[in-house]
């Protein structure tokens, strides 16, 4: 499963001295001002004791007025917002709460690895449905076919790890469709709502019909560059936050109090922040994409998130685990296979992530790396 495949490849990062564009984490923090923010809760004993299980007032008021300022959406902070342990725990959470033993719930693969553990934890069944390159768009007829009467939701991740597809609107409204018609939950992991480069983020749950079957999922640990910080949310009908509070009362009560606070901050920074998540990363990306292409990979040039999927049929390679656990000792480059997203190895095979929240200079040194290819001549 993916851990293993994250802690294997980063235990080979360091073996080798290589750059990792493994995991998905930023190499750079976030907003001074925001950490001070942290640190300041902290000495004047703010949060460090434990903070309201629904989380912080102050932070469940900057989750809802978020909502409103990127996507009209009316949040009532008091009885429609719940903080979590990361966006990881808002989708564990919200599975078990929302699952019973034997229900079906489709994700579209690849996924993020948490999503099959946690509908494993739920006793639910996943129904995967494959999104294939070029494009990795949602096929509707398969969408529609994975439906059976077992189905209880569909499990969405727009802006898309690992893939970087963006859905669109109108794709959305197709999913919408059909959550109405057969009477299913959304839960919609945005954690990268705010990395978008081409189109725009639609959250599924701001679509006619969806704001009472959708739970809208997201974190400060993207949008902040603050992995570690752990402060995600949920948003939903007083309804579905109270069904996965429930769950998330024994799972960890609650998180992370100092950082609540740093984090109400953070989601009310200006617009020119938000902006420039998305213009840094652009630059990111428009340096390692065609580096790739120029080394010989096939690149998915992503839409949104921070991440590229590559094939590397085109190098002579014919499978992406072998050749990610190569790579470090050939060249000094760490990358993820993305048949550790598939239940359908073969769909992944050939298939590569690289992850470019990472300075320049490390996105300059892999492309010189895999120029070069064998470190040893
Ligand atoms: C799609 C997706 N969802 C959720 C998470 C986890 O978010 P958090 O760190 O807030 O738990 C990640 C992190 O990589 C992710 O890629």
């Amino acid at each position: 499963m993916g851990t293993t495949i994250f802690a294997e490849m980063s235990a080979l990062a360091l073996d080798t001295d290589s750059v990792n564009l493994g995991q998905g984490f930023p190499d750079v923090d976030g907003p001074h001002e925001i950490a001070a923010a942290a640190a300041a809760a902290i000495m004047e004993g703010r949060g460090n004791q434990y903070p309201p299980g629904p989380g912080i007032p102050e932070l469940r008021r900057a989750v809802a007025d978020h909502q409103k300022r990127f996507y009209a959406q009316d949040v009532d902070p008091d009885a429609e917002v719940l903080v979590t342990a990361g966006a990881t725990e808002a989708i564990a959470a919200a599975l078990i709460a929302l699952m019973e033993p034997g229900d079906e719930a489709i994700a579209f693969e690849p996924y993020y690895d948490s999503y099959a553990a946690c509908i494993a934890m739920a006793g639910g069944t996943r129904v995967p449905v494959t999104l294939r390159p070029p494009g990795f768009r949602p096929d509707l007829d398969a969408l529609r076919a994975a439906i059976t009467p077992r189905t209880r939701l569909i499990l969405l991740n727009s802006p898309h790890n690992p893939t970087g597809a963006v859905f669109s609107q109108a794709e959305l409204a197709q999913i919408a469709a059909l959550a109405c018609e057969h009477d299913l939950l959304v839960v919609s992991d945005e954690v990268y709502e705010h990395m978008v480069f081409d189109g725009e983020h639609v959250p599924i749950g701001s679509l006619p019909g969806m704001r009472e079957r959708t739970v809208t999922i997201s974190s400060a640990a993207k949008t902040f560059s603050f992995t570690g910080w752990k402060i995600g949310w949920v948003t939903a009908t007083p309804e579905l936050v109270t069904a996965v509070r429930t769950v998330k009362q024994f799972l960890t009560y609650v998180t992370g109090g100092p950082f609540q606070y740093a984090v109400a901050e953070a989601l009310a920074m200006p617009d020119a922040y938000y902006a420039s998540i998305a213009a840094d990363l652009r630059v990111k990306r428009d340096l390692l994409c065609p580096g790739l292409a120029e080394a010989g990979f096939e690149v998915y040039q992503p839409a949104g998130t921070f991440f590229v999927t590559t094939d590397i049929r085109g190098l002579g390679e014919k499978d992406g685990m072998e050749f990610c656990r190569e790579l470090p000792r050939r060249v000094g480059v760490v990358a993820i296979p993305s048949s550790v997203f598939y239940d359908d190895q073969e769909a992944g095979r050939t298939q590569v992530r690289f992850a470019f929240c990472k300075k320049e200079e490390v996105l300059r040194e892999a492309l010189a790396r895999l120029a070069g290819r064998d470190r040893d001549g």
